[in-house]
């Protein structure tokens, strides 16, 4: 049966929390998911009942695949997507590589360099050339030289001028480098986003050139301090990793990258370098991870494959992790009826994941909760955030189906960006293993779907801590189960909670497609979470809690409605996550539904994850 096999899989850990919830409930009988007297109908067990007969024909799940999602064909796991498998196209992720690159740092002559591709880092000024059109910068100059000039004559014919984003690369007889590539880094390069960028075009240009081994540095590094050096190393490292990676799982071929090494010229060398080009490399490695639960169809990506791959976290890292899986079953016992009501319609039952982090030794002196949303698919996308456009209601049953121009209803398999990054960070710090600090991950993950179970608008739910709730919109699904995630994060008796979540339309018309919206009533942890976010280069903008819009959020019925209108949209659904928050507890919201996605690339970001561990060990005693 379906249940035991995962269940037995799962069993190996212990659980650290000090809830009462009972450990990994996987079993697969048709839940009953209002805590109202309402029953699955039969049509929606069937799948249940489909479900072990698929499990049951299969020989073995306890093969581990070598990168996250990736399954190797004719060698079948036994998962919960079975009945996708089954009844909705046979998809399965191929079993791609991430990319392994050896990353060392040297302080050797970078004209000296032997190896494919020697790429540099400019900036404008870096770019002057005087009068008679020589470089002024040193390392420019004696490359220049032993090319014979060439490199000045090129980039002047290219027009190239260190702007970023700009790169050149040359393949040129003189040089023990095979190729030379200049890459610009714009006017004055300090920021970390500004070297992420860098190493994605570095990337990029290896790539081009099928580089096998590279080398990077920067015109002038004797400027930089030595904390800089190490952040600009690791900050391109990460740009590398990242910028060489393509996601191909679902593709029936891929193409794989030839970049094996990488030495970093002029940014210092040594143990504390090396480490830190080693965090940079399992951060990466964790965003890989995220992006590709985002990229991941919805039919495959299940509510319970979700939970496979956090439980996988804890078996990898079954040291420093406890893994609790909760079935729609449990999380009725703990009067989880927000949650499960946006869960009813689906076919799909839901899977609310608990992991925890523990240092193996020593003693622990911060809690932290990182909840996620994880809607593996909302069946809606509210256009009339987006444009202008009409709004169409259709079906009898009175759901608000929101249609029209603009509407990618097929991108919001990106709903659970929130809980790629709750579970990417989770695999960041079982890789890093930070001391004195304790982190809960948490996901209530399900599907927003339609059906004759599902909730109407009107609907009048209780959440786990008794609060009622009118769901004047179903389309609002992400707070309600975000709600009973809150809840439960404040009983595992943590200090700070930070949830992420592709809460609103509202906030990317707000802030755009690549910064994300911050909430939180505490100065403290903005100053904290600010922090992490320079590091690790990514963008945050604080927005009001203003009560005073909790106005919009009141209800006739219940203690409150669930949607509060067009106008700060962001604003009120952030007002209605406090309501399932202790007072006493630090608590952020941040608002992702616009960098999670890069809609040139067609492909996930991974965004919160870099954020997120950087802010773990901010809070650490490391
Ligand atoms: N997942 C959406 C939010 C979303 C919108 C994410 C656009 C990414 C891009 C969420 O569940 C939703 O539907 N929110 C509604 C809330 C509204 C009904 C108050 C929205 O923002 O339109
Ligand atoms: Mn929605
Ligand atoms: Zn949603």
């Amino acid at each position: 049966m379906a249940g035991s096999l995962l269940h037995s899989f799962a069993t190996s850990f212990s659980s650290c929390s000090s809830s009462s919830s009972s450990r990994l409930l996987l079993s697969h009988s048709p839940p009953s998911l209002f805590l109202t007297s309402f029953r699955r109908s039969a049509a929606v067990a069937a799948p249940g009942v489909r479900f072990s007969r698929v499990l049951s024909s299969s020989s073995s799940s306890s093969s581990s695949s070598r990168s996250p999602l990736c399954y190797r064909r004719g060698q079948r796991r036994l998962m919960a997507h079975s009945i996708a498998r089954a009844t909705l196209g046979l998809t399965q992720p191929n079993a791609v590589d991430v990319p392994k690159i050896a990353f060392a740092a040297k302080e050797i002559n970078a004209v000296e360099w032997k190896g494919d591709l020697l790429a540099v880092g400019v900036t404008e000024k870096d770019m002057a050339k005087d009068e008679s059109s020589k470089f002024g910068n040193s390392l420019l100059k004696k490359l220049d030289s032993q090319l014979g000039g060439l490199l000045s004559e090129a980039s002047s014919e290219e027009d190239f001028t260190g702007k970023a984003g700009q790169s050149m690369v040359l393949r040129l007889p003189g040089l023990s480098s095979k190729r030379i590539g200049l890459i610009g880094l714009g006017q004055s390069s300090s920021t970390t986003f500004a070297f992420r960028g860098f190493g994605e075009a570095f990337a990029a240009a290896a790539k081009s050139t099928q580089a096998n081994s590279a080398a990077v540095t920067l015109a002038t590094t004797d400027s930089i301090s030595n904390d800089s050096k190490l952040s600009t190393a690791s900050a391109i490292a990460s740009g590398t990793v990242l910028g060489l990676y393509e996601d191909t799982r679902y593709k029936s071929e891929g193409k794989k990258p030839v970049l094996k090494s990488v030495d970093f010229i002029g940014l210092g060398s040594g143990a504390e370098i090396e480490k830190k080009l080693k965090y940079a490399e399992d951060v990466s490695t964790a965003v890989i991870f995220g992006k590709e639960l985002v990229n991941s169809p919805a039919n495959v990506l299940t509510p319970a494959v979700l939970a496979e791959e956090a439980s996988k976290i804890a078996s990898t890292y079954s040291d420093v992790f406890t893994a609790t899986i909760l079935d729609a079953k449990k999380c009725e016992e703990l009067k989880m009826g927000s949650y499960l009501g946006v869960a009813a319609a689906s076919a799909n039952p839901p899977h609310f994941i608990h992991l925890c982090y523990k240092p193996s030794s020593g003693p622990v002196k911060t809690k932290l909760a990182l909840v996620g949303k994880g809607l593996t698919f909302d069946r809606f996308f509210d256009s009339t955030t987006m444009s202008e456009k009409v709004v169409f209601y259709v079906s009898s049953g009175g759901y608000n189906i929101k249609t029209g121009a603009g509407c990618s209803i097929e991108l919001m398999k990106f709903d659970m960006g929130g809980s790629a990054a709750v579970l990417g960070a989770a695999k960041a710090i079982g890789q890093v293993k930070p001391p004195g600090v304790e982190v809960h991950f948490i996901v209530a993950a399900c599907e927003n779907m339609i059906s004759g179970t599902g909730m109407r608008p009107g609907d009048v739910v209780t959440a786990s801590n008794g609060k009622t709730i009118e769901v004047n919109n179903t389309d609002a699904e992400g707070r309600l189960t975000l709600a009973d995630a809150l809840v439960y994060a404040c009983n595992q008796g943590v200090e700070k909670i930070i949830d992420l979540a592709t809460l609103t339309g509202a906030c990317v018309v707000a802030l755009g497609p690549s910064i994300a919206g911050v909430f939180t009533p505490s100065d403290d942890l903005a100053k904290e979470v600010f922090t992490a976010a320079e590091a690790s280069g990514e963008k945050l903008w604080r927005m009001p809690l203003e009560e005073s819009y909790w106005d919009n959020m009141k209800s006739g019925v219940a203690d409150m409605v669930n949607t509060g209108g067009r106008q700060g949209g962001a604003i009120t659904a952030a007002l209605f996550l406090k309501q399932f928050v202790d007072e006493k507890v630090q608590w952020m919201h941040i608002d992702m539904a616009g960098p999670v996605w890069n809609d040139k690339k067609r492909a996930a970001t991974g965004f919160g994850i870099g954020t997120l561990v950087e802010w773990v060990l901010l809070n650490s005693s490391s």
